[in-house]
Parts: structure tokens; sequence; C-alpha cells
């Protein structure tokens, strides 16, 4: 197929961009501008941002690193010295695991973009991966521009979102290069168990998967912290584990997160990184850094805000007899759309008769029809508008 850009008439795009689908957020945020240009003052429970700041001693620390002339230049591909150290604290007080920042650790610049790398160090033309669905849409991608396919995995309400393994034939079992797990997972806010972590692994180690495993939520819960499937034994063997800042510390614009897991694996990525890339500037480093040695009392302050929003939303949407997912983890509410509409029909009546943006569950792929997600984090103000408006 040749398509040319329009008034253009020369360049020719590669297949990758012309067959893949717009990027689903970039939709809503369209209709969003849209609303507003109609003077509608608009609620957006749709975009996976916060309205939090930083913390400020990685806005300190970052100052600082800045007014330093030594990081405006070129720095290593896999990050530098002090925050993979700071990485390799954090993990051991986090998890309880051992990993070496030398050899097991490198600093991505966001996970997004990370995970849209990974597949390239796992498959080849042809190949086959294991993606559950609903999903984070960027990793689907980086594996179709591989030349890559994906095998879909449904995840569902009556298997708490967690992938049924045992349904997968024999046959794409031992063709699947490697499986995609995130949790706490969005949109379905669920959580990992320890069961279905062992399960995995023992899969995996049969099979001889790959393990991708995005935990870009993993500090979002009330009191139960989430686990790591590093903290299970086998999991160095195949696991790369990505772990960001951005939800975490309210980080999202500082583009920074980390890889942490097998060797081999970090080592194909930093070498995909040199090849394609470069490492997130040093003062961000220098953020990341502090954020992760001091942000305890900060991290501390968001669960408990965030607890209070879901517990705003959960009694909201009961009252609405709108059912949802229960977990206490991520800053979204995963909900069923009510009978007789679908994702997107909802997503636009939310719209037009409440100016509320929520995302529909079916712009995360099929298994996600039925459902939609709203992020609570927001302002007080803007949640309490949306219960007067919504709740009336
Ligand atoms: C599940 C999941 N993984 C990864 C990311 C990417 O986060 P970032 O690129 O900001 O690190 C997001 C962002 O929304 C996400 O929801």
């Amino acid at each position: 197929m040749t398509t040319f850009i329009s008034g253009c008439e020369v360049v020719r795009l590669s297949s990758g961009v012309l067959t893949s689908p717009e990027y689903p957020f970039k939709k809503i945020n369209d209709i969003k501008i849209r609303m507003i240009k109609k003077g509608v003052r608009v609620i957006d429970l749709g975009v996976g941002d916060t309205f939090l700041s930083a913390p400020e001693v990685a806005v300190e620390a970052m100052k600082k690193a800045v007014d330093d002339t030594a990081n405006h230049h070129y720095n290593s591909y896999n990050g530098l010295p002090f925050f993979r150290e700071t990485v390799s604290e954090w993990m051991l007080k986090r998890f309880g695991i051992k990993i070496d920042p030398e050899n097991e650790i490198t600093a991505v610049i966001g996970t997004k973009e990370a995970l849209f790398r990974i597949p390239s160090a796992f498959i080849d033309s042809g190949d086959i991966a294991l993606i559950p669905e609903p999903v984070y849409p960027a990793l689907v991608s980086g594996l179709q521009f591989s030349g890559g396919s994906p095998y879909t995995l449904p995840l569902k309400v009556e298997n708490r979102f967690l992938p049924d393994l045992d349904n997968i034939p024999e046959k794409i079992r031992q063709k699947a290069k490697f499986i995609y797990i995130n949790y706490p997972n969005n949109p379905s806010t669920a959580e990992m168990t320890s069961e279905f972590a062992k399960k995995l692994l023992k899969f995996a180690e049969k099979y001889d998967w790959g393990i991708v495993s995005d935990m870009a939520y993993s500090e979002i819960y009330e009191k139960t912290p989430n686990i790591s499937l590093l903290e299970f034994e086998g999991a160095m063997d195949r696991v790369v584990e990505f772990h960001s800042l951005s939800k975490t510390y309210s980080m999202t614009g500082f583009r920074i997160g980390f890889a942490a897991g097998n060797k081999d694996i970090i080592s194909a990525l930093v070498k995909i990184k040199s090849i394609r890339g470069s490492s997130p500037f040093q003062p961000v480093q220098a953020a990341a850094a502090a954020a992760l040695k001091y942000g305890e009392d900060y991290l501390s302050k968001m669960r408990e805000l965030y607890s209070f929003n879901r517990k705003m939303m959960k009694s909201l949407f009961s009252n609405k007899g709108l059912e949802f997912f229960h977990s206490s983890s991520t800053f979204y509410i995963w909900a069923c759309v009510p009978e007789g509409m679908t994702s997107l029909s909802f997503s636009e009546h939310m719209l037009e008769k409440y100016g509320t943006i929520v995302t529909p569950g079916a712009l995360l792929g099929q298994w996600g029809e039925g459902w939609f997600r709203a992020c609570f984090a927001r302002p007080a103000e803007e949640l309490e508008e949306f219960v007067n408006r919504f709740g009336r």
C-alpha cells in the first residue's frame, strides 16, 4: 500500500505507521478540545494523569543538578551510577530483592517508550507474544512494529482480571516468545496474587517465555503493598520489570522510569537504547533519585488522598446503581456501563449530559467493551463538581 502525506505526495510512509491505529487517548483529547471550544467546562476523568505536583525534594534536586554544567552532556545509556544505585536500594527496601545496579538495572525515558521498545529484545518477524487485554497500548504497538503479533489473553472479571493461562492452546504456548503482565492493572485496577505469580513463573519456565512486567502503579494502594514478580524464585531468569516515577511521584512530565531484572534482557534493552535512543537528562535522574530516597512521606499523603477519592467515587457509583470492580490500587475506578449501552455510547452520554470525560473500555481492546474507566486523581473541587453533576 502506498500513501502520501497529503499535499506533498512525495514521502512514502511505512506500513507500521499506516496500519497502526491512532493512539487511543488522543481521540479522547480531541473530543475534549472540541467540547471546550463549544464552551463546556469539561471535567476530565479520562486521562491517566494526576493533578498533584512532584515531591519538592525532587524539584530541588533537579534545580541543583541543572546548575551543574557537568550534567549538560550525553550520559551513559543505562543511566548514571548514582541513579541505578538508588534504584537498587529502593528495590531492596520496598520488595526485599537484591538487584545489581551495574547489570540488572537501567534508567528509561518514561516506561511508555521502553515498553514500546522491549518487544524488539525478544521478537523476530512472525513471532508472537501473549498480551492480556484490555491493555495499555504502547507495548502492543511496539510488538507490531517489530514484526510480531499479539495472542490476546482476555482479562475477565470472573478471574479477577488475571489471565487464564490454562486456556492458552498448547501450540501457542510453545510458539510464544514472551508474556506481558501489568499489575496493579490499568484499566481494571486488579492486583496480582502470589498464587498467580508462582503459576506464571512455572508456565514461563516450561515454555521458555520471557516476562515483561509493568508496575507503573505499584505504589498506589491503600494498605497492602503490591507484590513484585521479582520476589519469587526463578524470576531473575526471565523477568524484566518496568517501574515508572510518573504515577508514583506525580512526575509524568519528567519522563523517567527504570527497568530491573534479568541481566541478559536488561543488556538487550540497553543495546537497543544505545542504537535508537539515550538516557534521561541527568537532572531528571537526580530528581528521581531524590524522590526514591526521600519520598516516603509524600507517598503516605498521596495514598491518603487517593483513598479518600476512591471511597467517594465508589459511593457515588453505588448510589447511581453502577457496578464496579473492587480493588485498592491505582487511581482509577473500572466500572460496568449500564445495560443497553456500549462503552463508547456511554462515554458520549457522559460527555454530552454531564460534561465529563471517562475512558471507554473498548479503546483499550475488545475485552474492555462493557466497561469504562474513571480517574480520580483530580482536585477536590473538580470531583465535587462531578458528584454534583452526576449525582443529581
Ligand atoms: C500501565 C501503564 N504502563 C506504563 C505507562 C507509561 O507511563 P510512563 O511512560 O509515564 O512511565 C502507563 C501510563 O499511563 C500505564 O498506564
